[in-house]
């Protein structure tokens, strides 16, 4: 069967050194600056991950920083990034490393995939980055190019094309420059071999031996199983005030958003979450309705109504936290989902829309 060669290879290199992207981790090899663009590059596009990284980077140089940050702090700089669980896993990855390797990150394959939060792409991604070695750093974006260059009608979703994959890249990578060919998989992914049948085939350096572009079959290649319909959930949000102070909420440390600061907000209606908060009436000086957010994570939407409340006194309990807005600024890290009322939060009220209580 038809198959990607050396030439192939060549030709890629000769592309990436013409048009590669010039992104901050891309200076002088440094195993812990790969390892963290690429634990923050995971699921989540360049241009959200610039700022996080050099904020990051400054803040925590090293692996022995990371180790010993403390989880706010770090928390706070992984802030609406999304999947707090990468945070979480560099942290424990980080403290591994001090305790075994003195603080250096391994080299081989095997022992940085014993890491958490480390598999098989980011070990490879890794390894031939950081370290120069032959290993393939197979993403989604390399098993589109490969579908597509070998007109492959395998599902690309399933662990035997990446593994299929990784198997044919491997003998190919040229060994004084298996990063940048790995890279340069990256970069024309990103730039040129686009996803959802738009590829810009007029300037990809491989379109001659492209079988999918001969077959005029880009738009539907590379095969993937259809994913799951998402499940939606209908939630009502709270920002509650008392005084200058407004109430968060920590989630419990397992599942989604573990462990993180919220809105207070429930499934119910904003009755039933009053009465789960233990508000009495009395204490509500005004309601004020604001509207609709929606947020999308992974398998699951959150179709939000927010209402302000403003008290006269917390509820009794040990549920909320009160914290001023210079403290949510610069001590909690509030997830994305609440980003469509994050301007609500300490905004001064529309006197217009309030409903006085009685
Ligand atoms: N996506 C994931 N890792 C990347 C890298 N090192 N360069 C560009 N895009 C990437």
């Amino acid at each position: 069967m038809f198959s990607i060669n050396f030439q192939t290879m060549d030709r890629l290199l000769t592309w990436y050194d013409q048009n590669r992207r010039d992104l901050p981790w891309r200076g002088t090899p440094n195993a812990y600056h790969t390892w963290i663009s690429e634990i923050m590059l995971q699921q989540t596009r360049v241009e959200a991950v610039l700022g996080y990284y050099t904020r990051f980077l400054a803040a925590l140089p090293d692996v022995a920083a990371l180790a010993e940050a403390d989880e706010g702090r770090l928390l706070k700089l992984w802030e609406g990034l999304g999947y707090y669980s990468r945070a979480r896993n560099l942290q424990k990855a980080a403290r591994l490393v001090m305790e075994r390797c003195g603080g250096a990150l391994p080299r081989d394959p095997e022992t940085l995939l014993t890491l958490p939060g480390v598999g098989a792409y980011t070990a490879g991604a890794i390894a031939s980055i950081a370290y120069g070695l032959a290993v393939p750093a197979v993403d989604g974006n390399v098993l589109r190019i490969l579908a597509r260059l070998e007109a492959r009608q395998e599902d690309i979703t399933t662990d035997g094309a990446k593994r299929s994959a990784a198997a044919r890249l491997q003998p190919l990578l040229p060994p004084l420059r298996p990063g940048d060919a790995n890279q340069a998989l990256m970069d024309l992914g990103a730039m040129v071999c686009l996803p959802n049948g738009t590829p810009l085939c007029d300037r990809c350096p491989l379109a001659e031996e492209c079988l999918a572009f001969q077959q005029g079959r880009t738009a539907e290649l590379p095969v993937r199983t259809a994913k799951k319909p998402r499940r939606t959930e209908q939630r009502t949000v709270l920002i509650l005030r008392w005084g200058e102070r407004l109430a968060l909420r920590r989630r419990e440390s397992k599942r989604l958003l573990a462990g993180l600061w919220e809105l207070p907000n429930s499934l119910g209606d904003l009755g039933a979450l009053a009465l789960e908060l233990g508000i009495a009436q009395k204490t509500v000086l005004t309601t004020e309705s604001l509207g609709d957010g929606k947020h999308i994570f992974t398998h699951l939407e959150w179709h939000m109504s927010a209402w302000r409340l403003r008290l006269s006194a917390p509820p009794p309990g040990e549920g909320l936290t009160w914290v001023t807005e210079t403290e949510l600024r610069e001590h909690y890290a509030l997830p994305s989902a609440f980003k469509p009322f994050r301007n609500k939060l300490f905004e001064e009220e529309n006197l217009g829309r309030i409903h006085p209580e009685n």
